[in-house]
């Protein structure tokens, strides 16, 4: 047997207690796989004495994680502590420059420091594995890093939230207010007491900026990705796409465009029968279409005590088995700018939501408005919440506005927001329009 390996964990809280619980339950399964054993020769978290429900008795504990980082002691650096920056990024970049191979699940950390830390382990010729980082236990980081690394990839989307999908999930299915659902989740520990962090798309989007990374050979650029949250989604918007056959997921899409890269997050229409519209509640799914290999879609548990120790205890078995690769597919001197396409020029179908006045000509000067942008409809439909029906008493009062959903043929960005802006402009409606994209996806393309 070759000496042991031995971990030094900073962060003992979800993740963390996790782990400890993985390498103890399945101690002697890892240790015949990778031939070695597997040895926490450190911890560190904030609170010494608090219950965390897994053994630490004699293990070494230190109060300062970059303490721990450098500490001879240890040949791998867990940081399992979180945020972009402050102690989980000095002791990340202390374990590197200590010659420490790093795991990490923090993704935060990733999608803004990510290069300038790969381009550290390069130079001290150690690993930095990041699995658990994008989507918990899905293993989406090797697939790109390295089952698809023989092929080019055209685009990377999915559903990468759970708070998200749960909020649109729920609201879908019983028919409940996002401001209702939001406080369910809240209760039930699915979203933050502040849940901007979620909700705005931010979470998704600094996941995104790491596949987009992996999946197109560029520098990671989180700032240059464009966010929209799910807070403008009402029960309205639910139902109209249910009945138009369209489910609403919140999306991170990243493709390869002609002129560069488009990376979006946003509220999205995909067809109700679609693998990724069934992928409900607190799951997470990553699609890939790449050329060799067609397209893919993975679905599984997108955090969680077990699924991300599952995903951080394989970065630490591939490093007990001696493997290093770059940390984003390639050296970073090959990663090549991140070139951001206008979102103006994106091509697709729109939903549009609009609070029409009862107004004689006001449609006639909505059409006039799409048509003269060549915005086609592929349909329209007046229609009235659901919650106002059934009855009499539900008809709409005349002059009131009445809502009216439209689904366009495909058009640009760019000309649908000019439509938009002049419907607005020429006061025929009560509320901005509802504008959201409808996500082509690569099972469309093939009936
Ligand atoms: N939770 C998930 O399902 C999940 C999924 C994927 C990725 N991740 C990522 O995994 C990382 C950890 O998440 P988590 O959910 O496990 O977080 P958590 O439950 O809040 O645990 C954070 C841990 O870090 C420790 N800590 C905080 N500040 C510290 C400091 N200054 N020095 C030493 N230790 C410190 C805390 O110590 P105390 O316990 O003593 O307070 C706690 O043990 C984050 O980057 C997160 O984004 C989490």
């Amino acid at each position: 047997m070759q000496q042991p390996l031995t971990l030094g964990i900073a962060g003992l809280g979800t993740v963390g207690a996790g782990l400890l619980h993985l390498l103890e339950h399945h101690k002697h399964r890892l240790e015949e796989r990778v031939g070695r054993s597997l040895r926490v020769a450190g911890v560190s978290a904030r609170v010494k004495t608090k219950e965390r429900g897994v053994k630490l008795g004699g293990i070494p504990w230190f109060d300062d994680p970059v303490k721990l980082a450098s500490d001879p002691g240890i040949a791998v650096f867990v940081e399992l502590i979180g945020g972009s920056d402050g102690v989980a990024k000095v002791a990340v970049e202390a374990a590197l420059r200590a010659g420490k191979h790093v795991v990490t699940a923090n993704k935060a950390l990733l999608a803004e420091h990510g290069v300038a830390l790969a381009r550290l382990a390069e130079e001290h010729g150690v690993a930095l594995n990041f699995e658990a980082a994008v989507a918990g236990g899905i293993p989406v980081i090797k697939t790109l890093r390295e089952s698809l690394s023989a092929n080019e990839v055209h685009r990377v989307y999915g559903i990468l939230n759970g708070t998200c999908n749960y909020i649109l999930t729920t609201m879908a299915d019983e028919h409940r207010s996002f401001d209702e659902v939001l406080k369910e989740a809240q209760k039930r520990g699915y979203a933050e007491a502040d849940p901007t962090f979620d909700i705005g798309g931010f979470d998704t989007a600094h996941k995104l900026a790491i596949l987009t990374s992996l999946a197109f050979g560029i520098k990671l650029a989180f700032d240059q990705i464009h966010v929209e949250g799910i807070q403008s989604i009402t029960e309205a918007d639910i139902e109209a796409a249910e009945d138009m056959g369209y489910r609403i997921k919140l999306l991170g899409v990243a493709m390869q465009a002609e002129s560069g890269i488009e990376a979006r997050v946003n509220p999205a229409m995909v067809p109700k029968h679609s693998a990724i519209a069934e992928v409900s509640g607190v799951t997470n799914a990553v699609a890939i279409d790449a050329d060799y290999c067609g397209s893919l879609l993975l679905i599984g548990p997108g955090a969680g005590a077990q699924a991300t120790a599952s995903a951080v205890a394989s970065d630490i078995l591939d490093i007990a088995r001696g493997g290093v690769i770059p940390p984003f597919l390639t050296h970073t001197r090959n990663l090549k700018p991140y070139k951001k396409v206008k979102l103006g020029a994106h091509q697709g179908a729109y939903y549009v939501r609009l609070s029409v006045y009862d107004r004689p000509g006001a449609m006639a000067a909505i059409a006039k408005r799409m048509g003269d942008r060549e915005i086609s409809i592929e349909s329209i439909v007046q229609r009235r919440p659901r919650s106002a029906l059934p009855g009499i008493g539900a008809r709409l009062k005349p002059g009131a506005p009445a809502p009216v959903v439209m689904i366009t043929h495909e058009t640009t960005e760019e000309a649908i927001r000019q439509a938009i802006d002049a419907i607005e402009q020429d006061g025929k409606v009560s509320e901005r329009p509802q504008v959201i994209r409808i996500e082509k996806l690569y099972e469309d393309e093939r009936q």
